[in-house]
């Protein structure tokens, strides 16, 4: 096994006596300069070797990087020497936006979970997209899925327009397009996920992606995440929209709002979204009822607190058909990224 993981409880200790949103920050640049020297890239393992094919596109292995890690895709190549089997990036939103004012990242050591209020912080589309054609990983085969929002300041009524105008700029960068409606930090987002809001999006998207698919040529698969915190009848309102409107897939879970699982830690009470173990059962909950629902050949993406392969397994298990991760990674290191390949 590589060094890199070997190392990482010891650098774990380190960054946990920092600020949380600093060491992310730190890791990500130390990340980049381990990749960009010679000598320190020979540390970094090879992608594990599992091949899946999922909405058409030929995955290194079914363990991906959950969107929200490198929200201006400024780090995909070195994250992917990371061993994933493919990479998301974003959120972003069509213009540039600061996100809430910090601090916004808070640890839950005890429960190995995570709350942020980011509020997608990002430099906008068009750095984005620079970024992301600046690296290699398409180009030697890796699946890249670029994953798009609204700005804060665009009225809701409005995020359609938001949406469409990320779709058209991200399209021909990507292997698949995450559509996020299920992010907690930006006003009445998740509202796009029920009634004639949820209509309106998913008919707009199918169209647009119809005209874009014929100029360039390529068919983009459209996945819409969607957060834990559903009931059932919401469950399969989406799920019966998603069919109806000819949708690749769907990503399943986001963070939660619910505290029931930390209640009285430190921190347990930051506004935000709630991430790592206590996301596990909901979003099975969520990936179970789904898979009921979709039939078996809608794609379906399991997140949401996978900290051991048990958890990647049972994401399977439920119906998901690939799995990625975020808070897990922060408290585990990429060596989980093995442990879950394994463990599929
Ligand atoms: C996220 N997540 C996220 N998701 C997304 O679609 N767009 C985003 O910008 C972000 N940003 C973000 C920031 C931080 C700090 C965290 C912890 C999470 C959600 C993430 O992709 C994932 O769906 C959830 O965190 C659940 O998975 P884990 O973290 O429990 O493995």
């Amino acid at each position: 096994m590589s060094l890199f993981f070997h190392a990482y409880p010891l650098a774990r200790k380190a960054l946990f006596t920092l600020d949380a949103e600093t060491a992310h920050e730190l890791t990500l640049r130390r990340l980049e300069q381990a990749h960009d020297s010679p000598f320190l890239r020979k540390l970094f393992p090879t992608a594990p070797h599992k091949p899946v094919k999922l909405m058409g596109l030929m995955l290194r292995n079914p363990v991906g990087l959950a969107a929200g890690l490198d929200k201006n895709g400024a780090h995909v190549d070195a994250l992917a020497a990371l061993g994933f089997g493919f990479i998301e990036v974003g959120t972003v939103t069509p213009r540039p936006q600061d996100g809430n004012p910090k601090p916004r990242l808070f640890r839950l050591p005890r429960a190995q979970s995570l709350i942020n209020r980011f509020g997608f912080n990002n430099q906008g589309l068009h750095a984005f997209i620079s970024n992301v054609q600046r690296s290699s990983f398409r180009a030697s085969g890796g699946i890249l899925g670029l994953n798009i929002g609204k700005n804060a300041t665009t009225p809701i009524e409005r995020a359609v327009d938001d949406y469409l105008t990320c779709l058209d700029g991200v399209y021909a960068h990507a292997d698949y397009v995450t559509v996020n409606i299920s992010s907690p930090n930006t006003a009445n987002l998740r509202s796009l996920q029920g009634g004639d809001e949820l209509t309106t999006l998913l008919e707009a998207l199918h169209t647009r992606r119809e005209m874009l698919s014929d100029r360039h040529g390529r068919r983009v698969p459209l996945v819409i995440k969607i957060a834990p915190d559903l009931t059932q009848e919401q469950v399969d309102f989406i799920a019966d929209l998603l069919l109806r409107y000819g949708m690749d897939g769907v990503i399943a879970t986001n963070t939660t709002l619910s505290r029931a699982a930390v209640q009285g830690l430190p921190h347990a009470e930051e506004t935000g979204g709630l991430s790592g173990p206590p996301v596990h059962e909901l979003s099975l909950t969520v990936i179970r009822r789904l898979r009921e629902r979709v039939g078996p050949d809608m794609a379906i993406i399991g997140v949401g607190g996978i900290s051991a392969g048990r958890q990647a397994a049972e994401k399977v298990a439920a119906g998901a058909n690939a799995v990625q991760l975020y808070t897990g990674l922060i408290y585990q290191g990429p060596r989980l990224i093995q442990e879950c390949v394994d463990a599929l």
